[in-house]
């Protein structure tokens, strides 16, 4: 920690003319972010001593923590099934010979994932549940001992089962591989590290200090340094030991909420041709329209928009002000930018004046996940028009 605070004390000597200039840099990809120096979300330290837990930031950062508790992000994992995660969906899939269904058990050691075929069964019991369970629910089983991503998952639009996004149909004649697949090294530990806070050293899984969910330090950084730093009184140390991202340039806020998300450059890198399935990562359609293309502007981050603190506003007419905080006429500019000193430049719609983004943001089906995607990809949708990718 001495020296990523040492890191942000030199940031501040950027000279004025690169931190004026955002639109010179270039996305990057988390690869690049979490093998450089400092911190950065999902990178895995040389150990977790560090974390101190997030009940300890509440308890004088408390506005923040009642409201972060009740994120979307703060529930993206739960030990075990049922419970606060739900119950797994009810219902049978079937894939080839195999009929897969959720078996409840309400105690230990719980819910379990059973596939049949030809008159024998077998079941492994589900130690880790993902997702919040807005668009599905994905299972970590354990198969003696070794963890699998379970090869059904639950999916909340149909509340039912289906296959899991990403795997292909298990193949014929092995019962106890078509329960899931392996999951273990890196994906493992990219896997957690996603969805969990403080689930590895040194690159391994360590899931016995692992808080399921999206919580401060893992969006902040290991926090004993920040934390005996006030108790010391010694403030500006304090603030130097602990990452705050208000501080980043738009393209870095933007790949910063993509190292889970996905950056620009995590899915140009990763997909020769990215499809339709992109539109689950925000980053890249965001700047993949001319609204950013042509601005990099900070109206346009990730956080102008979402609160990391708290749950996804789900009301696209209270997006309307992020979009005329560009999309008006002076006059409407100096009322609708916070702290009036934004002018807003860009053109003005010839069809509407309200709810932008039901129009320019479409809700777009991705089949694999049998939901839909507000497309951040902010364009002039035609109808007859594919999705771009
Ligand atoms: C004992 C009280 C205390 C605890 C516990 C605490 N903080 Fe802080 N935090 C502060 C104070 C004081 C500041 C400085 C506020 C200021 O200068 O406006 C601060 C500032 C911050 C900042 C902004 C830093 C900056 O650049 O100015 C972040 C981010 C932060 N805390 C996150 C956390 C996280 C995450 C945790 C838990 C790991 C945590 N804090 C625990 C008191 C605390
Ligand atoms: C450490 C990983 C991580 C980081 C960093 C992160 N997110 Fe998330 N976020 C997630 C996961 C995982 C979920 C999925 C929760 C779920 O299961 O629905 C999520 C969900 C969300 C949701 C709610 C989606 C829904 O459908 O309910 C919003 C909004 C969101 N994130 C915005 C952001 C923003 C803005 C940032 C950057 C400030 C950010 N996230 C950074 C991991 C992360
Ligand atoms: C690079 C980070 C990352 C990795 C690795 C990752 N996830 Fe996620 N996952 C996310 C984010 C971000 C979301 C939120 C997507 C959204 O709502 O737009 C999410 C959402 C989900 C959801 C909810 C459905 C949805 O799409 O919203 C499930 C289930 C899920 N992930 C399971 C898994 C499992 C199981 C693994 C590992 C085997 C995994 N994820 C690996 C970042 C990640
Ligand atoms: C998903 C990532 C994420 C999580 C989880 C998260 N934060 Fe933050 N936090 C951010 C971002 C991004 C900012 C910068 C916001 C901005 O630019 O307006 C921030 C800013 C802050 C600040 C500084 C505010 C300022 O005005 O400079 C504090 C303090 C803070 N967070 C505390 C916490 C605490 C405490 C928790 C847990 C209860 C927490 N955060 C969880 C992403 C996160
Ligand atoms: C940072 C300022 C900014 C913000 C915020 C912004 N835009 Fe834009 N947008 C632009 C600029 C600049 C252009 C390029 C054309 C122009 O100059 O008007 C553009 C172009 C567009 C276009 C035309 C796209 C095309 O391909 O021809 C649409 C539609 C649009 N914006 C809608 C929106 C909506 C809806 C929102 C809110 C969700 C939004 N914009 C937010 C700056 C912004
Ligand atoms: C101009 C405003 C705007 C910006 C900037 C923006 N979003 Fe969104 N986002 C929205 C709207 C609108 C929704 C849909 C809200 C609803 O459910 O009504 C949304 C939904 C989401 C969801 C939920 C998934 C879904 O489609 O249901 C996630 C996750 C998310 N945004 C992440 C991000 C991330 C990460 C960034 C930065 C790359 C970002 N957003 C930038 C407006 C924005
Ligand atoms: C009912 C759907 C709808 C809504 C709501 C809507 N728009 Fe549009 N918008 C359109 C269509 C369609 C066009 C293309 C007009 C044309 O070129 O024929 C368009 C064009 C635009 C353009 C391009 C203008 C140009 O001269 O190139 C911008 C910018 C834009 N809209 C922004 C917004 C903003 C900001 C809002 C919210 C205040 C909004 N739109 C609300 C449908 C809508």
């Amino acid at each position: 920690m001495a020296v990523a605070g040492l890191l942000c004390f030199t940031a501040l000597f950027v000279p004025a003319a690169q931190q004026n200039s955002p639109s010179n840099e270039l996305p990057d990809t988390t690869v690049d972010r979490v093998t450089g120096p400092g911190w950065w979300p999902t990178k895995s330290l040389a150990s977790t001593k560090g974390y101190v837990g997030s009940d300890a930031c509440v308890k004088c950062h408390s506005d923040i923590g009642s409201t972060q508790s009740a994120s979307e992000m703060a529930k993206a994992a739960y030990q075990l099934s049922g419970g606060a995660a739900g119950e797994p969906a009810p219902g049978d899939f079937v894939s080839g010979s195999y009929t897969y269904r959720f078996i409840p058990n309400n105690t230990l050691p719980g819910h379990s994932l059973e596939v049949t075929s030809n008159g024998r069964s077998v079941s492994s019991p589900i130690v880790w549940t993902m997702g919040a369970g807005d668009h599905g629910q994905t299972y970590v089983l354990d198969e003696n001992g070794g963890l699998y991503e379970s090869q059904a998952s639950s999916f909340s639009f149909i509340h039912g089962v289906g296959l899991t996004p990403g795997h292909k149909a298990a193949q014929e004649g092995s019962l106890e591989n078509a329960l899931g697949t392996p999951l273990k090294g890196a994906d493992a530990v990219r896997c957690f590290a996603c969805h969990t806070t403080a689930s590895s050293a040194n690159s391994k899984l360590n899931l016995a200090d692992a808080v399921p969910g999206v919580h401060c330090e893992a969006c902040h950084g290991p926090g004993r340094d920040h934390v005996d730093a006030v108790m010391a009184g010694q403030v500006l140390q304090a603030r130097r030991a602990i990452f705050n991202p208000a501080s980043l340039t738009p393209t870095s806020s933007i790949d910063f909420c993509g190292s889970c998300h996905r950056t620009m450059m995590d899915v140009v890198m990763r997909e020769p041709e990215p499809g339709a399935l992109t539109v689950r990562f925000q980053p890249y359609r965001l700047e993949e329209s001319r609204c950013w293309k042509t601005t990099k502007d900070a109206r346009l981050a990730c956080t102008q928009c979402h609160d990391p603190h708290a749950p996804l506003v789900r009301d696209t007419k209270f997006y309307d002000q992020k979009c005329l905080s560009c999309h008006s006429s002076g006059k409407d500019a100096k009322h609708n930018a916070s702290g009036g000193a934004w002018t807003a430049t860009a053109k003005i719609c010839p069809k509407a004046t309200a709810d932008c983004v039901s129009c320019h943001m479409p809700k777009t089906d991705v089949p694999e996940m049998h939901s839909k995607f507000f497309d951040h990809f902010i364009r002039i949708v035609r109808p007859g028009q594919p999705v771009p990718n």
